[in-house]
């Protein structure tokens, strides 16, 4: 059993890599090996990305690919995508490709408004707080000045914040709702230092107020943090063509495939189990570029699936509709990315993934980002309705499957070759490896 730790952030790597291999590996010298094998061999590189995280022993890779291709708004993008799943930038690359020729994406941003909140309680008249809250909301925007000032120079800053009563939900549950605009920055730092400096201003300033009353004055503030629900921060990406143009190789006539798609959608509007596959497709994608372009995916999917969820059911983020002949398919997400702050001027393959993105605005990269899960979705839909998604998942799983099997590269070669003509379950090609390996 092993012994609880003191100290252990203070350890040096070394020490923690050894105090965790003797703990908690049957062979603590191979696992010392393993993660050493991962460390980086220029030491400055892998100094920058101990620093990024406390206790760091060793670096996780994830693949890091290209889906070329892709036409939005009429420029030529390659999309950066770090994933670990085997079909994902394949099947990006083929939505990309299918819609280069029928015009390609088109974004639009519908919104760039970012919320934070100081939520906190007040006993008292609610009227009295309102005029106390007025009375003090030009001294909010005067003490965050020296947070706000740069922002505010290149047109960004605090934008609106306004008192909300929440007490039909919780008794005495107020919250200043703040809304910010933070430009090619995510802006959570900015967001909740300003939020901070909101709450030391309320509770000071209610103390010696003389619009409270008595027993008014104590304002107990709970937290301050921004929101990662960004309704008012939307994009919308878009693919359109007449109908007879969709069809090419999908062994369907383009009506047929046309009405499936749009049915598989509405399948995904009408039932909550299905919605949340559709939609884990579409952040296959989503999830994959936000990563690579150093953005927090985890505020992504939680904004996102609250969306999905906007209107009491949990429902698909994209649409199809079929109108005079044309098939158009869209998404909306609500989404807050930064291309300036954080890890984006740090992480040199998030670097690098800005610079193939040709250094994109936030907005640019919102839209970026929702055509990635667009396609993803129509790659993914375009095969449930027409092969069966399997096909194309196992035929890029293969190499997962041969990999364990510890498959040569001769013997890889001539088993992709052979399972191109042959269907790929994971005991196929276990039989198939067998057999090759009898027959040399
Ligand atoms: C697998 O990662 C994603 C899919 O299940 C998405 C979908 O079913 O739409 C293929």
């Amino acid at each position: 059993m092993p012994e609880p730790v003191e100290g252990f952030s203070k350890l040096s790597k070394e020490e923690k890599i050894r105090w965790i291999a003797e703990q908690y590996t049957e062979d603590p010298e191979a696992c010392i090996a393993l993660l050493k094998t991962y460390w980086n061999t220029d030491g400055r590189l892998q100094r920058l990305h101990d620093e990024f995280i406390e206790n760091t022993l060793t670096n996780y890779y994830l693949p890091f690919g290209i889906a070329p291709n892709f036409l939005i708004d009429g420029k030529l993008y390659a999309l950066p995508m770090a994933i670990e799943e085997s079909s994902v930038v394949a099947a990006a690359s083929k939505a990309a490709k299918f819609w280069l020729t029928r015009g390609g994406f088109t974004t639009k941003v519908l919104g760039t408004e970012k919320i934070g909140q100081v939520h906190f309680i007040y006993e008292g008249d609610p009227a009295r707080l309102g005029e106390f809250i007025t009375s003090i909301t030009p001294l909010f925007f005067e003490e965050t000045r020296p947070i706000t000032k740069n922002m505010v120079a290149r047109g960004g800053g605090i934008k609106k914040i306004e008192l909300r009563d929440k007490t039909s939900a919780l008794d005495h549950y107020y919250q200043l709702h703040c809304t910010f605009e933070t430009l090619d920055a995510m802006g959570a730092n900015f967001i909740n230092s300003c939020l901070e400096q909101f709450a030391r201003t309320l509770r000071r300033e209610a103390i010696s107020s003389d619009i409270l009353e008595d027993g008014e004055r104590n304002i107990e503030v709970v937290m301050s943090i921004l929101s990662n629900y960004v309704p008012q921060c939307l994009v919308r990406a878009e693919v359109s063509c007449k109908v007879e143009e969709l069809g090419a190789d999908t062994g369907i006539s383009p009506q047929e495939f046309a009405d499936k798609l749009v049915r598989a959608v509405a399948i995904a509007n009408a039932e909550p189990y299905r919605a949340v596959t559709h939609n884990k497709g579409i952040m296959n994608g989503i999830d994959a570029v936000v990563l690579a372009t150093g953005n927090d995916f985890r505020a992504v999917e939680a904004g996102i699936h609250a969306y999905a969820s906007r209107q009491g059911a949990y429902k698909s983020l994209t649409q199809a509709e079929i109108r005079d002949g044309v098939f158009r398919f869209w998404i909306e997400i609500p989404i807050a990315l930064g291309t300036v702050g954080g890890l984006t001027t740090l992480h040199p393959l998030v670097k690098l993934a800005l610079e193939i993105l040709q250094h994109p605005s936030a907005k640019e990269l919102m839209g970026i980002v929702a055509v990635a899960g667009l396609a993803q979705n129509f790659a993914a839909v375009q095969s449930l309705v027409t092969t069966g998604i399997q096909q194309g998942h196992m035929k890029m799983h293969l190499l997962n499957i041969l990999n364990q099997m510890g498959a040569t590269e001769e013997e890889k070669k001539q088993l992709v070759e052979y399972f191109k003509k042959h269907s790929a379950t994971h005991n196929a090609v276990v039989e198939a490896l067998e057999k090759l390996r009898e027959s040399s």
